[in-house]
């Protein structure tokens, strides 16, 4: 007890419909071109009315689980990081029932962009004390329930998906090799999702604000800005304290939010573009999916291999910012 982790199982899955540059220029001003030369972006993966978070997410699972090769039935912690979920009491106990695994206990956690990493993160403190043996992390997001699809300066941004990881505990060498995690809430305005509601009279003197949730608002040049700044000092941070330079990393594994990002990134890091991780052409930004889904992809192309060193950061609303430095597979 006390254990090192592995993370030893990776999985993926996105809706069927894609949504291409071209679609969104016959619904608001914009262009492939101008989509494409200022993200990466072409496609993003939009969720039909029969395509929920939760199976979406538990087919993620199952490829991880199966990855693994354990049972859903040896997971005894599952962490679904969104910030969309089907229930707003949460979707990761229905994500638990959906793969059957009976053992674990099943909660949510919201960090926007930062989820994926976070959930990580928070599930490495129950296996190093021991407390939890073989843990399920998703990363899932349908922001397309919650995108202005009238504003050209957001909704060309973002897709639906899920990934899931499975960490594992093991004896020895421990392949999470460093972390950082970050918050500033007086940057809070930047990117909201926020809550908006009308005053609903219940009895004397008591009213209760009855409403719904508004669509994504983004302030993109200072997101912009705050991202390029902030990543690559806690990508440094979790490499000082793992003891490795830009050498030593195999995989840069950054949240998929703009392609011009991550190269900014990789570049302040000084490490070589070709080592950037990337599917943003293909899916847009998931949102809290972004990195497990990008590294799913990488995984099963065989380019990512047993004992490569990756450096992942995620980052987003909050703001929030987060990086994990960890070795892949066992
Ligand atoms: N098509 C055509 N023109 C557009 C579009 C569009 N889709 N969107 C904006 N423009 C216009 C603007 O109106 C502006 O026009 P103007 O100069 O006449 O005012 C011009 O393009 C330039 O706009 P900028 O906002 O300066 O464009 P920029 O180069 O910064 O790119 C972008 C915008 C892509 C949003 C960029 O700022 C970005 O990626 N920011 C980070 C966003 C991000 O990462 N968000 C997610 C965080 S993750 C989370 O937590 C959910």
């Amino acid at each position: 007890m006390g254990a090192g982790i592995a993370i030893t199982g990776c999985g993926s899955a996105a809706p069927e419909a894609i949504l291409t540059n071209n679609h969104l220029a016959q619904m608001v001003e914009t262009s492939d071109e101008w989509i494409n030369t200022r993200t990466g972006m072409r496609n993003r993966h939009i969720a039909s009315a029969t395509e929920s978070l939760s199976q979406l997410s538990a087919v993620a699972a199952e490829n991880a689980i199966a990855m693994a090769g354990i049972s859903a039935t040896d997971i005894d912690l599952i962490i679904l990081a969104t910030s969309t979920p089907d229930d707003m009491f949460g979707s990761a106990c229905k994500i638990q029932g959906l793969i059957g695994a009976t053992n674990a206990v099943a909660f949510d956690l919201t960090a926007a962009c930062s989820g994926f990493i976070f959930a990580l993160i928070t599930a490495s403190q129950f296996m190093r004390t021991g407390v939890h043996q073989n843990v399920l992390i998703i990363g899932a997001d349908v922001l397309s329930r919650w995108v202005d699809w009238s504003d050209r300066a957001s909704c060309v941004l973002f897709g639906d998906g899920a990934g899931a990881i499975v960490c594992q505990s093991i004896a020895e060498s421990d392949r999470l090799l460093g972390f950082e995690m970050y918050s500033n809430g007086s940057q809070n305005d930047s990117l909201n999702l926020n809550y908006h509601s009308q005053s609903k009279p219940l009895v004397e003197n008591i009213t209760a604000q009855h409403g719904t949730y508004q669509p994504v608002s983004m302030n993109g040049r200072e997101v912009y800005r705050f991202a390029v700044a902030k990543v690559p000092e806690a990508i440094g941070k979790a490499m000082f304290r793992a003891n490795l330079t830009a050498d030593d990393i195999d995989w840069l594994l950054l949240h998929q939010a703009n392609q011009r990002i991550m190269d900014a990134v990789a570049k302040r890091l000084k490490i070589p573009s070709e080592k950037i991780l990337s599917n943003i052409a293909e899916y847009g930004n998931t949102s809290a999916a972004s990195i497990p889904l990008s590294l799913d992809a990488a995984v099963r192309e065989g380019k990512v291999q047993v004992g490569d060193t990756i450096a992942a950061s995620g980052f987003g609303a909050g703001l929030t910012w987060g990086s994990a430095i960890f070795k892949w597979g066992y």
